[in-house]
């Protein structure tokens, strides 16, 4: 069986956030368990493109409207990665040093339009056409609707929604983009007078599925206005619950970290980690260290920690430490606060992958108060590196975290995302890291739970089999 997988991020080519690392982890896995599993993606003006050398294998020419512009599929010369990658560049579009901006629709359509006229010349085509999230939801669609891809009609194709505030929305003016296909469906493209790839996609696709069982519940009555669609098409929809990779998240070999540890050595190879972030970042190595890492947006509720960290700051009782970038305004009010309690908290505004990893592994406890969380990965890197979990009981983080208050519990969890709600939760953080017996017991217990890709790639390859193809 032959997999691709069509995404705009995958680790460690090009990551904004959480598809990445799951598009960079789930082909591999998936190519432990004997099939062929590839991925197809954006080539971008980045990092990784510049240091990496490529071969074109392919070469023609898109419609976009009534433009065409010219495209290449890539593919690496060397190959550092366990799974096939091919990459559409699209010079005039495409190639750019950013993932997403303000031109996404002609630069996403021209991906998935390129990627699918790639993928009609090969002699063996692939057996699974697995799309994620909005930028490549236009592709079910495609494959069902447009004249050129009619040879796909028999081919199944999965969405997965990693997360569903996001839909790439844009105008009917736009649709003449869309390859030619049967005018009497255009609705299938439209939600709410706007054409919807997401939408479109949940219409089209064969299967849709989402990264935890609990957000999938969720999505039928919250799902940033597709809640009757989803309802209405829940028979064709599932919750996988993500993993992670544990050949990269592993505190013993990972190349990031100050130093190494294992579940026996997590006391002092964590206080190595915690001991460079108080030297780097001002800290107080004798106090907690809570910590967040992500993007500063409404939905990881992140609007509300300038309030949340000036009540816990002035307690005097604990360190914090924050790494992210999102709206300018709480970046800027986060930035303000650094005055105000020098020694005890810090904040380092972008995105720095080597950093994450030091405080995954040096922080005592992980702060997710999310509106909406899909699944989240940041949990799961803290339970692998020791670090305790304090999460807004939703979606994924429902799925994953248990409160320490009932049997078998090992991390903090709260009901709703208020300021009252999240301090009381750092405030049971504090009570707990005070007991230092059960603290440490509990460190070494999280580092066991096994949340690696095994099962869940499984789970996927269980779901492409049950498709009936005729
Ligand atoms: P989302 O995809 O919604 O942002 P996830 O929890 O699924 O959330 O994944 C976030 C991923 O991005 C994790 O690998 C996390 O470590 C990483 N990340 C987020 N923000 C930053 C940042 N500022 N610097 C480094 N890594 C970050
Ligand atoms: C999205 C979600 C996040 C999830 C990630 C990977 O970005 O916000 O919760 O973990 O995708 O599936």
């Amino acid at each position: 069986m032959t997999i691709i997988h069509i995404s705009a991020e995958c680790y460690p080519i090009a990551k904004v956030g959480g598809l990445a690392d799951v598009v960079g982890a789930l082909p591999k896995y998936q190519n432990k368990e004997g099939v062929t599993s590839q991925v197809i993606m954006p080539f971008y003006n980045n990092t990784f493109t510049k240091e990496n050398s490529f071969s074109t294998i392919y070469e023609s020419k898109i419609d976009l409207g009534n433009q065409d512009f010219e495209f290449r599929i890539l593919v690496l010369n060397e190959k550092p990665l366990d799974f096939e990658v091919f990459f559409v560049d699209v010079p005039d579009l495409v190639f750019k040093d950013y993932v997403y901006s303000m031109d996404d629709t002609d630069r996403f359509l021209a991906f998935q339009i390129a990627a699918l006229d790639w993928l009609l010349t090969l002699d063996k085509k692939p057996d699974i056409i697995h799309c994620h999230d909005h930028h490549t939801g236009l592709i079910p669609f495609m494959l069902q609707e447009s004249y050129k891809y009619e040879v796909f009609r028999k081919t199944p194709n999965i969405l997965t929604i990693h997360n569903a505030q996001y839909q790439g929305w844009f105008s009917h003016e736009k649709v003449g983009l869309i390859p030619p296909f049967n005018f009497d469906h255009v609705g299938l493209l439209d939600w709410g007078g706007s054409i919807n790839p997401l939408a479109a996609g949940i219409k089209c696709a064969w299967r849709v599925t989402t990264v935890s069982p609990s957000y999938m519940n969720e999505l039928q009555q919250a799902a940033n206005g597709l809640e009757s669609l989803l309802s209405a098409e829940s028979a064709k929809c599932s919750g996988i619950l993500n993993g992670i990779d544990w050949s990269v998240w592993n505190p013993e070999t990972d190349t990031y970290l100050e130093k190494n540890y294992s579940i026996e050595t997590v006391a002092s190879g964590a206080a190595a980690n915690k001991k460079y972030l108080c030297e780097t970042f001002n800290l107080d190595s004798n106090k907690p260290l809570f910590a967040f890492i992500g993007r500063l947006v409404d939905e990881k509720g992140s609007d509300l920690f300038p309030e949340v960290f000036k009540n816990a700051l002035q307690k005097n009782n604990l360190n914090i430490l924050l790494l992210g970038s999102g709206v300018p305004f709480v970046e800027s009010q986060l930035e303000a606060l650094k005055k105000d309690f020098v020694g005890t908290y810090n904040a380092f505004i972008g995105y720095n992958e080597k950093l994450s990893h030091i405080i995954y592994a040096g922080a005592d406890f992980l702060l997710m108060p999310s509106r909406v969380e899909p699944c989240g990965l940041n949990q799961l890197y803290a339970l692998r590196y020791g670090t305790i979990p304090i999460v807004r009981s939703i979606g994924g983080l429902k799925d994953t975290v248990i409160d320490i208050s009932e049997e078998n519990g090992f991390g903090i969890s709260h009901l709703n995302v208020t300021v009252p709600e999240i301090n009381d939760a750092m405030d049971r953080g504090i009570v707990l890291y005070q007991d230092q017996t059960k603290y440490k017991k509990l460190r070494k217990d999280i580092m066991k739970i096994d949340h690696s890709w095994d099962v869940s790639a499984q789970e996927y390859l269980n779901l492409y089999k049950s498709i009936k193809t005729d």
